[in-house]
């Protein structure tokens, strides 16, 4: 099978191209930004052709939360206009989509994990246009695979635990917000879903992320307690620390359409974060 990836430089497209390529059955061609600006309509078309994938997991996205309430055409262009291109070409290819999308296409407000196909109402301008990606996926394509995930970390690129790590060797104290549920999720585990996934025709929508929940302060906790790190960390809420972009209060997502289509559930976040601790200790001693 021939996997075309987009984002190939980002946390998720650096290591779904590294697990897919250890199937020597597989034959994966990783396209950063530079090889592929999914913006341009007519390098979507020509890659496409190029390569002639069997399909494409498009990890390519405007990923600034915050800064996308301000640059909020920039980040439509990238990940409306540029998810709308790649859906073209895959259709008139006839080539399988798998569009990763995000827990903030949710507005937060219930009380328990969201189901695939409950009702979505963005909050902020990044997930309004991972939403209206996914609006062109399904409109535009037969052959789709919209996978929502959370909280996403790895061994590439920034994430929260890595910004964690990094404060609590400047700091005595770190405060954490308390009042944001959600789940992080391990870059490799989401990418052993994708590889699971993109191999069958179980089209439709999916939440790939870790088992369980927890808040950003608790998270921020495990992670010093993992890492063997006496930093205190202390709570506080959303309202103390403010940020540009509003985020819901709870985007805890249900594995519904994994259950429901006989796929293997992720393991718990904690387990994954006490792996992944171990592995990035590891690289760096
Ligand atoms: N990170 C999270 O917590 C999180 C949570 C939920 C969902 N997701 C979704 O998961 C997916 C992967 O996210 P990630 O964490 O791996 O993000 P990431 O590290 O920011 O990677 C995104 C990649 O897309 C590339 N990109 C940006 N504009 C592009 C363009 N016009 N053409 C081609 N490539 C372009 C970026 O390149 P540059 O670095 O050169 O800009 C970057 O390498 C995204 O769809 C994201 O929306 C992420």
């Amino acid at each position: 099978m021939k996997i075309l990836v987009t984002g190939a430089g980002g946390q998720l497209g650096q290591d779904v191209v590294a697990l897919f390529q250890k199937d020597p059955t597989m034959s994966v061609i990783g396209l950063g930004r530079y090889e592929l600006d999914i913006t341009k309509m007519e390098q979507c078309l020509h890659q496409i052709m190029l390569h002639q994938p069997d399909a494409i997991v498009h990890c390519a996205a405007y990923t600034a939360v915050d800064q996308a309430e301000s640059n909020e055409d920039h980040a439509y262009i990238v990940n409306a206009v540029g998810t709308r291109n790649l859906a073209v070409a895959s259709e008139k290819y006839g080539i399988k989509l798998c569009y990763i999308s995000t827990d903030y296409v949710f507005d937060g407000q219930s009380d328990k994990p969201y189901k695939e196909y409950d009702r979505t109402d963005p909050v902020n301008v990044y997930g309004k246009t991972k939403y209206a990606g996914e609006q062109l996926v399904t409109s535009l394509t037969t052959r789709y695979f919209i996978v929502r995930t959370s909280w996403v970390y790895g061994m590439h690129g920034n994430n929260f635990v890595k910004t964690m790590l990094k404060l609590a060797h400047e700091r005595k104290q770190l405060k954490v917000v308390n009042d944001q549920i959600g789940s992080p999720t391990y870059t490799e585990d989401l990418a052993l879903f994708l590889y699971e996934l993109i191999q069958t025709e179980k089209y439709g929508i999916y939440h790939g992320t870790n088992k369980g929940c927890c808040s950003w302060y608790e998270f921020a906790k495990a992670i010093m307690e993992e890492s063997g790190l006496a930093i205190i960390v202390a709570s506080c809420t959303t309202k103390e620390f403010p940020r540009p972009a509003p985020r819901p209060s709870y985007s805890v997502l249900d594995h519904l359409s994994i259950r429901t289509n006989g796929f293997a559930d992720f393991r718990p976040w904690r387990e994954a974060l006490k792996e992944f601790l171990l592995k990035l200790g590891n690289q760096l001693s």
